[in-house]
C-alpha cells in the first residue's frame, strides 16, 4: 500500500516498520488518528539469533512507531493500556494543551490496566520531539516504552534523508533481560542514577547501521532516550555536521560543538550533514570515552549510486516555531531553585509529603534528592504566574551531580551560566547543570495549566527532584 495512501485513510499506525520516512511522505491531514496499545512484548536488542529481550512497547516494535505530523495538525492518540500497571503518555517538548501532558495525578488520571485514555491535541512547532510514560516511568520507560514524534516544517528542508536516532542504554543481565533488581536501587539513585551496560540505537545493537550515499544531504534528529545516561557524542572526522536545532526549537545554523554533543537524557539535536565519504567507505558516530570511543552508528556508503541534489546548497535556517518574540525581562517573576542531595552532597533534612524528615527517613521513602529542601512533589506550585508574564528560575546545583532539568508545556531561554549572560537566544526544553554550576533560565508563561518541573533522570525525579508551576 502506498504510504501516502495510508496515511490520509486511517492512521498512523505502522509508521515504525518503514521509517526513516522520506520528507514527502506526510499527507496533509485533518486529524490524524492512532492507537498506542501499552504492552509486553519481545525484542531484539542482542546481536545473537534468537535471543530476544522481554520488553514493553507501545504497539508491535521497541521503539514504538514514528508519529509524523505536520506542523498545526491534529492528532488523536488513544492509549490501550494492557499493562499490569496504569500507564500514561507524555509529549515531550511538545507545547500541549496542559490536559493532554500526561503527567499522572497532575493533568490526568492514569488509565489503569485494561483502560484506555484519549489524546487529542495540536502540535504548534516543528521538529523533533518524543514520546514516553508520565507515570512510574522510570520503570516504564526503561522497559522500552518510547518512541519519536516528528513535526514536519511547512517548507519541507532540503535533505536526501532524514534519519531518527533513539539512543537508549539498557541494563540486561547475562540472558540478555532486563535486571530487575537494578530497579530502585538507591545507591543508583543518589549517584549518577540507573546506568545501564547495554546501547542500542532504535531497539537495535550498536553499532546500528545506516545507508548513506555518497553525496548526499542527510537530517540527523539524535534523541537521548536513556533513564539517566548522558551521552558525550562525536563523529569520525569525515563527517562535520551543522546544528540546525536544540530540543526541537530552530538555532542559526552552526557547526555543532562538543558541549552541543554532550547529550543528556530528554534532549534533542538535528544536523545536518553532507556525507562526502567514498562509495563503499564508512563513518562513525561515537560515544567518547576517557580515552577511547565506542562505535554506536555506521554509516556505510553505499557502493555506487553518487546523488549530488542539495549539498551544495548553504545549510538551510529552520523557520522559527510560534514562540514569544522575545522575553521582557525588566520585572520577570523570579524563582530560585536550590538543588540539593545525592551522594557526597551533605543533605541533613527535607520535608516529604509536609512533614520535615531527617536524611535516613527520606531513605527509608525512597528519596534522597531536594528543590529548596523539599523532596518529591510539593502540594503547592514553585510559583504561580499569569498567564504572559516573563518568569526567570535560577537553578543552584548545589551536590555532586550534573541534572537535565527539563520544563513541561514550555521552552526557555539559557541566559546566565555562573553569573554571566550567555548571549544566547537559544530556546530549549532541557539544560544539563554541571555540579557546583549556576543557571539561570528564562521563558514566558503563555501556556495556561499546571507544568512540571523535572531532572529528566529519571531515578533523581522519583527520589526527590520535581516540583511544578501554573499558569493561569
Ligand atoms: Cu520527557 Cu516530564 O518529561
Ligand atoms: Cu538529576
Amino acid at each position: 500500500m502506498k504510504r501516502r495512501k495510508f496515511l490520509t485513510d486511517t492512521a498512523l499506525v505502522s509508521a515504525a516498520l518503514s521509517w526513516p520516512w522520506s520528507l514527502d511522505s506526510v499527507a496533509a491531514t485533518k486529524a490524524s488518528y492512532l492507537e498506542l496499545v501499552a504492552k509486553q512484548s519481545r525484542t531484539k536488542l542482542l546481536a545473537e539469533p534468537n535471543r530476544f529481550t522481554d520488553v514493553w512497547t507501545y504497539g508491535e516494535t521497541q521503539p514504538g512507531p514514528t508519529i509524523r505530523l505536520k506542523q498545526g495538525e491534529r492528532v488523536r492518540v488513544r492509549l490501550r493500556n494492557q499493562l499490569a500497571e496504569a500507564s500514561s503518555v507524555h509529549w515531550h517538548g511538545i507545547r500541549i494543551e496542559n490536559s493532554m501532558d500526561g503527567v499522572a495525578d497532575l493533568t490526568q488520571d492514569a488509565a489503569a490496566p485494561g483502560k484506555t485514555f484519549e489524546y487529542d491535541f495540536v502540535v504548534p512547532d516543528a521538529g523533533t520531539f518524543w514520546y514516553h510514560p508520565h507515570t512510574r516511568s522510570m520503570q516504564q520507560q526503561a522497559r522500552g516504552m518510547y518512541g519519536a514524534l516528528i513535526v514536519d516544517e511547512a517548507k519541507p528542508v532540503l535533505v536526501d534523508q532524514d534519519i531518527v536516532m533513539l539512543i537508549d542504554d539498557w541494563m540486561l543481565d547475562q540472558r540478555g533481560q532486563i535486571l530487575q533488581a537494578s530497579f530502585g536501587a538507591m545507591h543508583d539513585h543518589a549517584h549518577g542514577g540507573r546506568l545501564g551496560n547495554w546501547l542500542s540505537i532504535n531497539g537495535k545493537p550498536t553499532p546500528y547501521s545506516q545507508t548513506v550515499v555518497s553525496g548526499q544531504r542527510i537530517r540527523l534528529r539524535l534523541i537521548n532516550v536513556a533513564n539517566s545516561r548522558i551521552f558525550p557524542l562525536g563523529f569520525s572526522s569525515s563527517i562535520q555536521p551543522w546544528l540546525v536545532a536544540k530540543d526541537g526549537q530552530p538555532v542559526t545554523p552552526r557547526k555543532v560543538s562538543e558541549q552541543d554533543l554532550l547529550l543528556a537524557p530528554g534532549q534533542r539535536r538535528d544536523l545536518i550533514i553532507d556525507m562526502q565519504g567514498k562509495p563503499g567507505a564508512h563513518a562513525e558516530l561515537q560515544l567518547l570515552l576517557e580515552d577511547s570511543q565506542l562505535d554506536l552508528a555506521k554509516f556505510e556508503y553505499h557502493p555506487s549510486n553518487k546523488t549530488k541534489q542539495f549539498s551544495d546548497i548553504e545549510i538551510p535556517s529552520l523557520a522559527r516555531n510560534p514562540l514569544a518574540k522575545s522575553i521582557d525581562l525588566k520585572k520577570p517573576l523570579r524563582r530560585e531553585i536550590n538543588m540539593a542531595g545525592g551522594a557526597m552532597g551533605g543533605l541533613r533534612t527535607a520535608y516529604y509529603e509536609g512533614k520535615p524528615l531527617s536524611v535516613k527517613e527520606l531513605v527509608a521513602k525512597g528519596q534522597i534528592w531536594a528543590f529548596n529542601g523539599v523532596a518529591g512533589m510539593p502540594e503547592q506550585p514553585l510559583f504561580k504566574a499569569e498567564l504572559g508574564r516573563s518568569i526567570v528560575l535560577q537553578f543552584d546545583n548545589q551536590n555532586s551531580w550534573p541534572h537535565a532539568m527539563h520544563l513541561h508545556g514550555h521552552h526557555f531561554q539559557v541566559i546566565e551560566r555562573d553569573g554571566v549572560a550567555t548571549g544566547t537566544q537559544e530556546w530549549v526544553d532541557t539544560e544539563l547543570i554541571a555540579p557546583g554550576e549556576r543557571l539561570s533560565i528564562a521563558f514566558v508563561a503563555d501556556n495556561p495549566g499546571k507544568w512540571l518541573i523535572h531532572c529528566h533522570m529519571l531515578e533523581h525525579m522519583l527520589s526527590g527532584m520535581v516540583t511544578w508551576f501554573s499558569v493561569s
